[in-house]
């Protein structure tokens, strides 16, 4: 599996480590990514992906993923089914895992679990990666 994470001052990157850190305990193959360098090759053999993102906006309005996050998706390849679990770091995350959600199924991935970690509240990567575990075994791999 793969986490791919989108960071600017770390805390995003921060997450993804112990994101992969909890897959690791059950013995997954983890690989990490900045986003931006995911090469479409590094899909073929990955069965499950992890996407995360910082959030970018004016606190209240326009608020989404990071705009690198979203143009790093639109140049994804055709994700054919492949579970994909989505989280991001943020203050307010407003419409942002909505909105990363529907980027990713327009490349036809599969949504399989969400997270928003406030920077005010304690992250807990380890209940991410327990639902994302769990989801994964009932969908199945990818296509
Ligand atoms: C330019 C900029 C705009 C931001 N806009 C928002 C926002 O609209 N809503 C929000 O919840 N957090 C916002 N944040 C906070 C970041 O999303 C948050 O601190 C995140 O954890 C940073 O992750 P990183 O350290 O991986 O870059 C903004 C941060 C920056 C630098």
């Amino acid at each position: 599996m793969v986490v791919a994470y989108e960071s600017r001052s770390r805390h995003t990157a921060e997450a993804a480590n112990r994101i992969a850190a909890a897959f690791e305990t059950y013995r997954a193959q983890v690989g990490m990514v900045p986003l931006g360098s995911l090469a479409p090759e590094r899909l073929v053999a990955t069965d499950l992906l992890v996407i995360g993102t910082w959030v970018e906006g004016l606190v209240l309005a326009a608020v989404g993923p990071a705009k690198a996050a979203m143009a790093a998706i639109e140049r994804l390849p055709r994700l054919a089914g492949m579970p994909v679990g989505i989280f991001c770091t943020n203050f307010n995350p407003g419409g942002t895992l909505k909105t990363l959600q529907s980027v990713i199924e327009a490349r036809d991935g599969q949504v399989i679990e969400t997270a928003a970690f406030g920077r005010w509240r304690p992250v807990t990567p380890r209940s991410f990666a327990d639902g994302c575990s769990w989801s994964f075994r009932s969908v199945g791999p990818a296509r």
